[in-house]
């Protein structure tokens, strides 16, 4: 039975300079193949609003889902460290509130850490979930529960007081007791100079190639989605045209008698 990775060995590979990598899953089956792979950690990402269950943001996503979700990765994960990523307002109600929610992704779905976005309060959050034993996740930059203040799906920290913002952001995140940070959609610079001051692994998304490791929505890597295609991904296959294409021939096989064969 291989050893599922934890909190301290995610930072020490980070100290002997070895890339981390991480992937979004949401489902048994996804978590199976993910986690085989071999990524060091597997978040259940509120991605899943937008992947899964077809909306056109990550706001709607629900404790109730995420639970969900994260109990079903966890059946597929032996080795991944797993994430679950804490829904909008599901943090931000109170102390009592957030450890009964963060608690949950832990007790209740199987997950061994959880991941929340900046906001004001996210260093004093943070720590109160650490010293109740919930490893914890930041994530700056973009944030997607900011889209509405954030007009959109743009990248932050381009002029130098943002940019300064941000590395004090995730200074307060790594004082907090956060074990990684997430930089999302920041420029390649800024990550650069984030990542060297910091000692806590930070995670990559569109942020360039400078962060301790990188993560990507399993969506985008597959390809799954015919129409949405976001610039900071890499697309390593198209799913949507091949399972499209299979289930195709499926219908025709039916249609003409092909399948299935007599027994
Ligand atoms: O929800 C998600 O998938 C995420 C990643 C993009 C980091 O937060």
């Amino acid at each position: 039975m291989p050893k599922q990775m934890n909190v301290l060995e995610f930072q020490q590979k980070c100290d002997r300079g070895e890339k981390l990598t991480v992937v979004t899953a949401y489902d048994y089956s996804m978590a199976l193949a993910v986690d085989a792979a071999g990524v060091d950690a597997i978040l259940v990402g509120d991605s899943l609003s937008m992947t899964m269950l077809g909306r056109p943001n990550t706001l709607s996503a629900s404790m109730d889902e995420m639970i969900h979700h994260t109990k079903a990765v966890a059946k597929g994960v032996k080795q991944a460290l797993l994430i679950g990523d804490m829904p909008f307002l599901s943090y931000q109600l109170g102390l009592e509130e957030t450890l009964d929610n963060a608690g949950a992704f832990l007790a209740e779905a199987g997950a061994q850490a959880v991941k929340l976005e900046w906001f004001p309060n996210a260093p004093e959050v943070t720590s109160f979930l650490v010293e109740n034993g919930i490893p914890v996740m930041g994530h700056v930059g973009f944030t997607p529960q900011h889209v509405n203040q954030m007009g959109g799906y743009h990248q932050q920290g381009k002029e130098k007081a943002s940019a300064s913002r941000l590395l004090q952001q995730a200074k307060a995140l790594e004082r907090a007791g956060a074990f990684a940070v997430v930089l999302e959609l920041i420029p390649s610079d800024i990550a650069r100079k984030i990542t060297q001051s910091l000692k806590i692994p930070t995670i990559g998304i569109g942020a360039g190639p400078h962060c301790d490791g990188q993560v990507q929505v399993l969506h985008d890597m597959l390809g799954l989605l015919p129409d949405f295609h976001p610039k900071h991904a890499k697309a390593y296959l198209q799913l949507h045209e091949a399972i499209k294409n299979t289930v195709r021939q499926y219908v025709s096989e039916v249609r003409t008698g092909k399948f299935p064969p007599a027994h």
